[in-house]
Formats: structure tokens, C-alpha cells, sequence
């Protein structure tokens, strides 16, 4: 791993700030450069303030820096895109698209690019989702990502770029906030436990989706992106599954650490969002393709999550 020199864009992000510090562990400070829209105080070496709907902009760093990795997370989610979809569109597509040509034209090794369960849609079934189910996406974020699925494709057929992909289900991590997306209530729902708070859900309390614990989603990006580039058979993006869980059995799961902790149920709609994707997914090809398996199950994640959040916020209020 020596040579490789790294640019993640969309680093202050939920899943970007986590991912920046394994990035950081697995390839030296010095040769991972993190950079967002916005500054950040905690990433104060090695951080490049940049916008990516500038070409030049990226082009400037991975020239610079010698880039010879470039992980693409920014992006604007499934539920905050709904309220401006054109604007969605547009950014989703740009700053991809930015990325691909500058790593094209400068020859960058390889590139990450996220795509997520909400490529696939009303006409798949909810029970599961397998590598090749229809992409009838329902959100703008999805027609972006399956989109920037067959974006992958055409750079790989075309000019042999290396873009490799997951489609995540929904992340739940206790190190950052998320982002705007549909499963956001899987990570706010530990805060508002560990705070004492009743938490409000967007969604029915029977509402199954796929969702991830952050460890095995970072594992899995790493994974991917060291394997051996003929082992990839899948250059779309590869269906990623871990858990299928509801916000009745997350709640139930927290109740046994918080007894008297409250859920109320009142949908928006984030319900219709997820109404349209899969519950399951079937991971099948990532399994075979990289020995992917997940680790975390709910009773391990629901622990994790109360025990770090309780010693975040103690450490707040003191
Ligand atoms: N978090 C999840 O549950 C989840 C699930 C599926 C897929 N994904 C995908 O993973 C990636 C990362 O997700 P996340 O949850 O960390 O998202 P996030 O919204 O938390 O973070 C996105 C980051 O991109 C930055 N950004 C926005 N516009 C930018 C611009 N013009 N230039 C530079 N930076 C810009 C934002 O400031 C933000 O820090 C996204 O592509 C998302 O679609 C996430």
C-alpha cells in the first residue's frame, strides 16, 4: 500500500469522516487527502477545502498530490433530494462525472463511487433484491445512482477506468450524524434513547429495509477496493446486505438497555421512500466475488451504538 496516494471527496460526511480516519490507519496521515465542500476543524492536516462541481478544482489536487485513488462519497441522499430534485440531478451527476474524466485523463488507478438499495424500485420485489432485480428507482437519488451504475460500465468498457462500487443499504454508525437519507431514523433513534428523549419515526413501525452496521460498511469498502481487479465480475455495483431490520425491532432491541424508552410512530414522506425499496437484499455475487460477509447483528450493533453514544454525550456535558 506504500505508493498509494488517496483523495476522498465528501469527507466531513457520514460515512466519509469515519472512512477518512480507516484511510488514514491503513495508508499514513501523510498520504490521504481529505477534502469537502465545507472546512473541518477536526481533519486540520491534510485537508483541501473543494468544491467538486469544479473540474479544476479536482484536477488541481490529484495532480498535485499525485493521486493514484480517488473514493467519490459526496452526494446529496435519497430524502433531503426529494425537496430539490433537478438540483439532485445535477449535482449527483456533475460531480460523478467530474471525478470519472479527471480520473481518466490523469490516469488515477482507482475509484470509489457509492451507489445505494434505493437503485432498485416498486417493481421489485420487497422480499429481496438480487444482483440483477430491475433498477426502477423511485427517488431522484436513485435515478443518480443507477445512473452513475452504468456511468461505471461505460468508463470501465471504454477506457478501462477501475471504478468500483457497493450498493449500501442504510448505514448505522455512532461516530457521525447522517446526511439526509431514509434511514436516518436508524441512527437517531439510539441518540434520543441514550439523551432520555421520546423518539419521533418517520417511518411505520414495521418498516423492514436493509441497513448496515458502519464497521462492516467501512470493512467492505476497503475490501473492495484491495482485491485483485480481475477478480471484480461486477462493474455495475455490487449488492451489499447485512441486516433486515424494522424501527419496532431496533426499539425493542434498545428497550432491553432502556426500558422505559418510547418510540411514536408518524410517517412522512421518507414512509413512501422506503415503501419502494427492497427489505432484503441478496449479496450472493459479493460473497462469491470477495468472501464478503457482514459481522454485526443487531443485538452487537444496539450495544455498540447506546455504549459509545453514552460516553459521547457524557463527555458533552462535562
Ligand atoms: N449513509 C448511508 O446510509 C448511505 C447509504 C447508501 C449510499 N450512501 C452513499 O455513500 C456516500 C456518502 O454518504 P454519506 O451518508 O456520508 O453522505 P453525507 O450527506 O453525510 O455526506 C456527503 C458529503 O458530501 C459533501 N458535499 C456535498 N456537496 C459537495 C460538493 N459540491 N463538493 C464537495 N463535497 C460536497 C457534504 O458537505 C457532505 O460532507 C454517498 O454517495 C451516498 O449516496 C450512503
Amino acid at each position: 500500500m506504500g505508493r498509494d496516494k488517496i483523495l476522498v471527496i465528501g469527507a466531513n460526511g457520514q460515512l466519509g469522516c469515519v472512512l477518512s480516519v480507516a484511510l488514514q490507519e491503513s495508508f499514513g496521515k501523510e498520504n490521504v487527502i481529505l477534502s469537502d465542500i465545507k472546512p473541518n476543524p477536526f481533519f486540520e492536516s491534510h485537508f483541501k477545502q473543494i468544491d467538486a462541481m469544479d473540474y479544476n478544482q479536482i484536477e488541481d489536487v490529484v495532480k498535485k498530490h499525485s493521486i493514484t485513488q480517488i473514493y467519490h462519497l459526496a452526494a446529496i441522499l435519497s430524502a433531503k433530494g426529494e425537496r430539490y430534485p433537478l438540483r439532485t440531478w445535477e449535482l449527483n451527476m456533475k460531480m460523478m462525472l467530474n471525478v470519472f474524466e479527471v480520473a481518466r485523463k490523469l490516469r488515477v488507478s482507482k475509484v470509489f463511487f457509492p451507489s445505494s438499495i434505493a437503485v432498485f424500485g416498486k417493481n421489485v420485489a420487497r422480499s429481496k433484491a438480487t444482483q440483477s432485480s430491475l433498477l426502477n428507482p423511485a427517488t431522484v437519488y436513485g435515478i443518480s445512482k443507477a445512473a452513475g451504475e452504468n456511468w461505471m460500465k461505460y468508463y470501465f468498457d471504454q477506457y478501462r477506468l477501475d471504478v468500483r462500487s457497493l450498493r449500501y443499504p442504510g448505514i448505522v454508525g455512532y461516530e457521525s450524524m447522517p446526511g439526509g437519507g431514509t434511514t436516518d431514523y436508524a441512527v437517531e433513534i439510539y441518540h434520543s434513547a441514550v439523551k432520555n428523549e421520546k423518539y419521533i419515526c418517520c417511518l411505520n413501525p414495521d418498516t423492514k429495509l436493509p441497513l448496515i452496521y458502519m464497521d462492516d460498511a467501512i470493512r467492505a469498502t476497503i475490501e473492495i477496493m484491495q482485491i485483485p481487479k480481475d477478480n471484480i465480475s461486477v462493474r455495475t455495483s455490487y449488492n451489499l446486505a447485512s441486516m433486515s431490520l424494522s424501527p419496532i425491532e431496533i426499539a425493542t432491541e434498545i428497550q432491553k438497555l432502556y426500558p422505559s424508552f418510547k418510540v411514536e410512530y408518524s410517517t412522512d414522506h421518507r414512509q413512501d421512500i422506503a415503501a419502494t425499496w427492497p427489505s432484503e437484499i441478496d449479496d450472493q455475487k459479493a460473497r462469491k466475488d470477495w468472501n464478503w460477509q457482514s459481522k454485526y447483528d443487531l443485538n452487537q450493533m444496539t450495544k455498540l451504538m447506546l455504549n459509545q453514544l453514552k460516553k459521547k454525550y457524557k463527555k458533552i456535558n462535562n
